[in-house]
């Protein structure tokens, strides 16, 4: 049975921050930022949106009625979760109007979440031919105002529906993960922002890609010549061209271009948001097949998902008859169009704009924030959100 991605949508905040006004602003070289880490502009998350909302709105966008219907499972990748018991999953479920009779659950592994949902999906549907499974990969990144994350910070969410005889793309076997226990990369229950060991973090990013990599090629029999691209997990778009640079040298000339053209489309959309998260690795596919125009039925696409702490994966998936007919490629070109620029002044301001953490209650303004579906306060201890449309 062919089993894989039948639908792919994407939501990330209406406002950003200039990657070199923000390296003015800290005494940086704007080159250390464009190019040194890849990014030119950065999603800024207003108050209104948390990881339920993002990962609802990213899914608004491709849910119609027969999927309200068939969905049965609802997985909610995360790494900024908003509750420490029930999951973001069952927000959603009920902000979309989903069939009651399904499962709703949260997934936790840093940026590996959303992989890991695709490929319980996958089993799912294997045992369950006629249903669906909405996976998504929702994460707000934040490493500190002043700090050497700053710049890979970042806002957003893709939601997938896995289904079989998908339209997009068939989800491959065989697949190869990896785990070690290494403190590259948390975020302790206590607090709101991550701790990382910036270096550590991208030696163990290469070396679980080149571990991965190797293993398989071994189980799978294939090569980079048989890639028509490869799409990674992007903290920032200079991250996986490392990764890729280190094996290059094993394809000839005519796939190694290949493979480094089609990189490049691969980060246009995470150049403009920042990192994800758990929803990188999708996004940066979306980018590819919503930016490259000589993509083909058949084509064979490396996926490479890393969650820091750290679980990695390499899996493959091949493109269907006419996918970029199932892409919104308007929609998000007018998502992108649509975002405004803020100041660094703004975005300090904004990032310092906390939820209260004391059990009082709040009211926000959700008219600032052009979101379907927004966080409209909280009343005794319960997040309250609102679908503008419903
Ligand atoms: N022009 C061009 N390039 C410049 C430059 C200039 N003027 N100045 C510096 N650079 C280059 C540097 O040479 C360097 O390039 P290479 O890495 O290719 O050598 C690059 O800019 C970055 O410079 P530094 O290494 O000095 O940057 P830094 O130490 O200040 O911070 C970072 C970089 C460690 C990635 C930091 O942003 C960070 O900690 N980020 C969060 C952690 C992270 O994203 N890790 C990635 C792997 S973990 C993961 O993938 C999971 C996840 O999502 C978090």
């Amino acid at each position: 049975m062919k089993i894989g991605i039948d639908k792919i949508g994407f939501y990330t905040p209406h406002i950003y921050v200039d990657m070199e006004k923000l390296a003015e602003a800290r005494n940086i070289e704007p080159a250390k930022f464009t190019i040194g880490i890849g990014q030119s502009q950065m999603a800024v998350a207003p108050i209104t949106q948390d990881s339920v909302t993002l990962a609802a709105n990213a899914a608004l966008e491709i849910i119609d009625d027969e999927d309200r219907e068939k969905i049965d499972f609802v997985i909610f990748g995360s790494e900024s979760g908003i509750d420490h018991s029930k999951s973001g999953a069952v927000y959603v479920h009920q902000l979309l109007g989903l069939n009651p009779h399904a499962r709703a659950i949260e997934v936790k592994q840093a940026c590996y979440g959303a992989t890991a949902g695709i490929q319980m999906a996958k089993g799912h549907i294997a045992l369950n031919p006629d249903s669906k499974v909405l996976v998504l990969g929702t994460d707000i990144a934040r490493y500190g105002l002043n700090t050497p994350g700053e710049s890979t910070q970042g806002a957003g969410a893709v939601a997938m529906v896995i289904s079989a005889n998908p339209k997009i793309m068939v989800l491959e076997n065989p697949n190869v993960y990896l785990t070690n226990d290494i403190m590259d990369f948390w975020r302790p229950i206590y607090s709101d922002k991550a701790f990382v060991d910036g270096k550590f973090s991208n030696e163990q990013y290469i070396l679980f890609f080149n571990k991965v990599w190797e293993a398989f090629k071994a189980k799978s029999g294939l090569e980079l010549k048989d890639m028509e691209a490869i799409c990674y997990h992007l903290p920032y778009t200079k991250m996986g061209l490392k990764a890729l640079r280190t094996v290059l040298d094993e394809a000839t000339e005519d796939v190694q271009e290949r493979l480094l053209e089609n990189y490049q489309v691969s980060t246009l959309y995470n150049r403009n948001v920042g990192n994800i998260y758990t929803g990188s690795l999708y996004l940066s596919l979306l980018s590819l097949l919503e930016n490259k125009d000589d993509l083909q039925e058949g084509n064979r696409i490396g996926m490479f998902s890393y969650g820091s702490g750290a679980v990695g994966e390499f899996f493959s998936g091949t493109l269907q008859p006419n996918f970029k007919q199932y892409l919104n490629i308007d929609g998000h070109r007018s998502l992108f169009n649509a975002r405004k620029e803020v100041s660094i002044e703004e975005y300090e301001k904004i990032f310092e704009e906390t939820l209260p953490t004391d059990g009082t209650d709040i009211e926000l303004d959700i008219n600032r924030d052009p979101a379907s579906i927004v966080l409209s306060g909280i009343m005794d201890n319960k997040r309250q959100y609102v679908n503008k449309k419903r």
